[in-house]
């Protein structure tokens, strides 16, 4: 195993292995203006959800590794404290690429990489019309996490309101995850893309409580044909389903076991326990 202390590696070797490892990160496409209402749009990896009550996202625009220097999108916060977040989707990725570029101050992205400007409701900087959901917020507090080249400032983004393009939701009026199509950023130039062929759900009932791999017989946790993925679906029941299992249980047999790992495969734990108890 590789094992590094942090403390040895550059700020660009840190980036190189992290980016990769912390993974995939959803992109924040910030809209921020400056005092004289000059636009500008960049694209933030470092982003994610913080909290429900108060709705508060945080992204981070870092200091430039190569030179120090600020994002413009920092120094506009720091001046007018709104944004708008646009979240990204497959058909405005390469367009988003093209917002990150190193452009000079005051330079509008939204007409360098093709965007349409659509008026916000709340805050001054403008939403991306193309964007699935656009989010205006009042930014409540900026952290600096170092002066040094590669620091990252993290915005606190209050969300104030939320806009939905139609054509995302279900019959319910909830976001269709499918339909969204988001991406999202990994290492180096890689991107995701959440289609339906790699969606998937793990159930997790809330209410209880499963009863965890030190319950599980000894036949079934020492067994190598089930992965460790299926032998947590069969110890995420809250019951032990009435097995008698003893020291002198016989093995499962192979059939039996593809039998288990079909009925976990179509997520159906309750007729894999049924076949483990009938079979033993
Ligand atoms: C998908 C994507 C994600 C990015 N994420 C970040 C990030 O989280 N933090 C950051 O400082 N720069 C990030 N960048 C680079 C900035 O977008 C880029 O430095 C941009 O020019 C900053 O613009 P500004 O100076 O106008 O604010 C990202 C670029 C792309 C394409």
């Amino acid at each position: 195993m590789l094992t590094l202390n942090t403390e040895n590696l550059s700020t660009q070797e840190i980036q190189q292995y992290l980016q990769y490892a912390i993974a995939p990160r959803p992109i924040c496409l910030a809209s921020t203006i400056d005092l004289e209402g000059n636009i500008n749009l960049s694209p933030f990896s470092f982003f994610n959800l913080f909290s429900m009550n108060p709705p508060i996202c945080i992204f981070s625009p870092s200091r430039r590794v190569r030179d120090n220097t600020t994002k413009h999108t920092l120094e506009n916060i720091k001046l007018v404290p709104e944004c708008v977040i646009n979240i990204v989707n497959y058909d405005m990725v390469q367009q988003v690429s093209l917002a990150s570029c190193d452009y000079p101050k005051g330079t509008n992205e939204f007409i360098k990489s093709g965007f349409t400007q659509l008026a916000s409701e709340l805050v001054g900087p403008p939403r991306v019309a193309e964007s699935p959901i656009q989010l205006e917020c009042i930014v409540q507090e900026v952290i600096s996490l170092g002066e040094k080249a590669g620091a990252g400032n993290l915005v606190l983004a209050e969300i104030k309101r939320i806009h939905i393009q139609d054509d995302v939701l279900d019959s319910n009026g909830n976001i269709d995850q499918v339909k969204l199509d988001l991406v999202a950023r990994l290492g180096g130039d890689w991107y995701a893309r959440i289609t339906a062929d790699n969606l998937f759900k793990v159930e997790k009932p809330n209410s209880k409580l499963g009863i965890g791999f030190d319950h599980l017989p000894k036949e079934i946790l020492e067994n190598n044909v089930l992965t460790s993925n299926e032998k947590a679906q069969l110890a995420n029941v809250s019951l032990l389903p009435d097995l008698n299992m003893t020291t002198q249980a016989k093995a499962f047999s192979l059939e039996t076991l593809k039998a288990i790992k079909n009925a976990l495969d179509n997520n159906d734990t309750q007729l894999a326990w049924h076949i483990i108890q009938t079979s033993i």
